[in-house]
């Protein structure tokens, strides 16, 4: 069966956070001194997300992508990723990663059935990497890259998040850098999204500047024509190596979004800005049969209508989406717990 949204949206494809934890500090995600965490024993475990996964497939999820907080943190992945895999109808699992401690276990996801993985990269320089993210890790992340390559998790992805005045000056770098190690570059506008309590306007680094920027040091870069679910539009330069822009803040592509997301505790969010969720882990632990999780999972997504990015374009004034009480009060308000 395949489900559609009240805008023909289907649901296609999960992110499915499995900690809410995370060994990096990103400015733009988790800037904060201390954070609330989800209570150890709402964490889903293995065979409930496997239950739950399942079900999604049956309603027409075909691509799933492991994310976090940081997703490696959760222990034992490789065989959380051996039992997803075993379901049929699945036509890929990605992983979300800032690539801390890929560098050990990129082999051992790849056996187990990962197909590719997307990194975070936001900077080449040693320093600025440990102001960014208040770690020491950028050496491991590089290596994670690496080692990703070597295991055929590919393509390989990097995921730079443009900071006006923070990096904004690394664009062509990180292009060269991703050409160097075979992984497609994304750029991505600083969303003022969950934790990211530091936002405001003047810092996002819009679409439009980063092609400019790009144009001048190497050439027109043309939109290479895809349609799609995905948020990237993908571009060439002239010299042939391509590009992503994710504008989720200038020009979010919420008509096409066919994502949705499960929190480790069991929150199913239909939209990225969701304020509030449908709680699945209360269902399936008080035992409810594998048609009512699904009549719940269709009824809900038959009704969605989210639109939460371009809504917010809509904003007159706009600041962060969330203030730090408000997301000590609901973590699930955070992208650490929702997925990046
Ligand atoms: P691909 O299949 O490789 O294209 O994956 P992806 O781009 O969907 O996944 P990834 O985790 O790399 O996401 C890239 C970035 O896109 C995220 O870090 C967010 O900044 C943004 N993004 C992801 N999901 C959403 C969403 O639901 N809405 C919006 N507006 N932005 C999103
Ligand atoms: N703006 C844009 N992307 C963000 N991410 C987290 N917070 C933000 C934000 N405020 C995304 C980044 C990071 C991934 C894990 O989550 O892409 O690489
Ligand atoms: Fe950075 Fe991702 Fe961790 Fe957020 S969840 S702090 S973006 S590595």
């Amino acid at each position: 069966m395949h489900v559609a949204d009240l805008f023909g949206r289907p649901l296609g494809n999960l992110r499915l956070s499995v900690t809410d934890r995370c060994n990096l500090r990103c400015l733009y995600c988790m800037p904060e001194a201390d954070y609330t965490w989800l209570p150890r024993e709402q964490i889903l475990s293995f065979e409930e997300i496997e239950r739950l996964f399942r079900v999604f497939v049956r309603l027409g999820v075909r691509r799933l992508r492991l994310t976090g907080g940081e997703p490696l943190l959760r222990r034992d992945l490789a065989r959380l990723i051996g039992m997803l895999r075993g379901i049929g109808g699945l036509e890929e699992i990605a992983m979300t990663t800032n690539g801390v401690t890929l560098a050990e276990s990129a082999e051992e996801l790849a056996r187990a059935g990962l197909d590719r993985v997307t990194v975070s990269l936001d900077t080449l320089d040693p320093a600025r990497f440990k102001e960014m993210t208040r770690r020491d890790d950028h050496a491991r992340v590089l290596a994670g890259i690496e080692a990703a390559a070597a295991a055929r998790l590919s393509p390989v992805k990097i995921d730079a998040v443009i900071v006006r005045g923070v990096n904004d000056d690394e664009l062509v770098p990180l292009l060269t850098y991703g050409a160097s190690t075979g992984a497609e570059v994304r750029f991505i506008e600083y969303m003022d999204v969950g934790g990211a309590t530091h936002w405001s306007p003047e810092r996002v680094v819009s679409r439009a500047e980063i092609l400019e920027a790009i144009g001048r040091a190497l050439g027109k870069a043309e939109p290479v024509d895809e349609g799609g679910a995905a948020p990237a539009e993908r571009h060439r330069l002239p010299d042939g190596k391509v590009f992503g822009i994710i504008a989720s803040v200038t020009a979010p592509f919420c008509r096409r979004c066919d994502r949705s997301r499960l929190t480790a505790d069991g929150l199913w969010l239909t939209c990225l800005y969701a304020t509030a969720g449908i709680d699945l882990r209360g269902p399936l632990r008080a035992g409810a049969s594998d048609e009512e999780l699904a009549e719940k999972l269709a009824g809900t997504w038959k009704s969605r209508e989210d639109r939460g990015a371009e809504e917010r374009i809509a904003l007159r004034e706009r600041s962060a989406a969330a203030t730090p009480e408000e997301l000590r009060r609901d973590p699930h308000r955070e992208m650490h717990t929702r997925g990046g």
